[in-house]
């Protein structure tokens, strides 16, 4: 690739997913609009992140990245983000205690909108609509009116995301996320469950370990990384007219960034080699994502990173791979395997909800717990055996004590899924769900390491 990248080059490509906006006019406002808002984040943020994710490249430290799968307008409220920021903690000191390894905090928040669709159109009783495509392009409602995208939305999506990242970041540096409120991040709803007997002791030891660091004399409050946390933010970097709005040259090095989120990914059904999104992504600086599917064979995952990551940049690409349990056995180790013959730094990460999505009996659109978290033990199983390291999760999840995936320690059964299901689009693990996850990659997380950590606390009945 010689050709001169530009923030608007993707354009002269095909693109996949672009919704068909009526009134294009309309659009380039919009689009021109918000190249004049501020950015959402800073491009130092960004190359911090990447240093982060570089040692998890190196195999030094554990990347923890969840939320929805999409947000929505609907839900804009400062309960949801608490909850979920709560259970981010909750997960994250899990595995930093349990593991003992560093974990590099993520979330799917803050400009998580718009989502790609295996069909442009959708039938309901014989009525065929355009395809709902996230708050940020059109509405869920089933009519014709709502589903025509609207720009205007864009700069909803822009505000939400602001306030949403403003919450975020002074949650974890403003008190809210210091070690020493472990306790308090347990949720009223989780109280009586094994998960949260299991948290509770695991937060008790936290707290004995600072009580005796403090009686031999430490200050604990002159150290900042007890008391404040680094989190990112992320989304697919689907609507590339949006994207393009936020690309700015970070003016102390000169470089092009994403501004929109600190991490962006390209999902599985827009990665083709010569097409818009792989086009805007060689051009960025920051730290990205790369779904990777059943159908990517490995010589175009191999052209794929020779376009993303020229350099061999450690810590720039995270290969995030969505099998589905059942198969990450056959593609994993030829994946695995390419990437390291070429000698190429990557960040490799599960994601076991979207490859496990399946339609319950009585219709809903869910996820069987058990098929998650065995696709999460394949995974590790099969980095063990290539000599190479689990680097990485990610989840779609929220702090709510929703009924979306089957199973899990309360049994969720296909019955139980009318009560709570409110995705507007995938199933997502709920906080108790979540926090069994977490104690589960803890202890593979243990063996990866080979046993060098803290004992896991042991509760009778789990
Ligand atoms: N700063 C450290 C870290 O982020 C320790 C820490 C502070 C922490 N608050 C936390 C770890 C909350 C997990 C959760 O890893
Ligand atoms: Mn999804």
């Amino acid at each position: 690739m010689t050709e001169r990248w530009s923030p608007e080059s993707w354009r002269s490509k095909p693109v996949q997913q672009v919704p068909e906006y009526p009134d294009p006019k309309a659009l380039a406002e919009v689009e021109a609009q918000l190249a004049t808002f501020p950015p959402l984040v800073f491009a130092g943020e960004a190359r911090n992140l990447k240093k982060s994710l570089a040692r998890v490249a190196a195999g030094e430290a554990f990347l923890l990245q969840g939320g929805d799968c999409a947000e929505s307008f609907a839900e804009h409220g400062a309960n949801n983000i608490r909850d979920f920021f709560r259970v981010l903690l909750q997960m994250a000191v899990v595995m930093t205690y349990a593991g003992a390894v560093p974990v590099v905090k993520v979330g799917r928040i803050a400009g998580q909108f718009a989502k790609p669709r295996s069909s442009p159109t959708e039938k309901i009783n014989g009525v065929e609509l355009p395809s709902y495509r996230g708050d940020i392009v059109n509405d869920t409602a089933f009519t014709p009116e709502a589903r025509i995208p609207n720009p205007q939305r864009q700069l909803d999506a822009y505000r939400q995301s602001a306030a949403t990242l403003n919450l975020l970041r002074a949650f974890a540096t403003g008190g809210f996320a210091n070690l020493g409120s472990v306790h308090q991040w347990m949720l009223g709803f989780v109280k009586d469950s094994p998960q949260s007997r299991r948290y509770k002791e695991l937060a008790d030891r936290i707290s004995e370990a600072l009580n005796f660091m403090r009686a031999c004399g430490l200050d604990l409050e002159s150290h900042p990384e007890l008391r404040a946390t680094d989190f990112y933010t992320s989304h697919e970097a689907l609507l590339l007219g949006y994207e393009q709005a936020f690309t700015r040259v970070d003016s102390t090095t000169g470089d092009w960034y994403a501004t929109s989120g600190h991490f962006i990914w390209i999902g599985d059904r827009t990665r083709q080699l010569d097409h818009g999104h792989v086009e805007y992504f060689r051009g960025i600086k920051n730290p990205i994502g790369l779904k990777c599917g059943p159908s990517l064979k490995p010589d175009e995952l191999l052209k794929l990173i020779d376009i993303l990551n020229p350099d061999n940049e450690p810590g720039r690409l995270t290969l995030i791979s969505r099998f589905g349990a059942d198969k990450v056995g056959d593609h994993l180790p030829h994946l695995i395997r390419a990437v390291q013959r070429e000698g190429r730094k990557v960040v490799w990460s599960c994601d076991p909800m979207h490859g496990n999505t399946i339609t319950s009996t009585s219709g809903y659109k869910t996820r069987p717990f058990d098929r998650i978290i065995s696709e999460v033990r394949a995974f590790f199983a099969v980095h063990a055996a290539e000599g190479t390291h689990a680097g990485g999760i990610h989840l779609e999840m929220t702090g709510k004590d929703v009924t979306e995936c089957i199973g899990g320690a309360r049994a969720i059964t296909d019955e139980d899924l009318n009560d709570r299901y409110h995705t507007v689009c995938d199933p997502r693990l709920n906080a108790e769900q979540s926090i069994d996850m977490a104690f589960l990659i803890a202890e593979l997380l243990k063996q990866q390491r080979g046993g060098k950590s803290a004992p896991m606390p042991a509760v009778a009945g789990f």
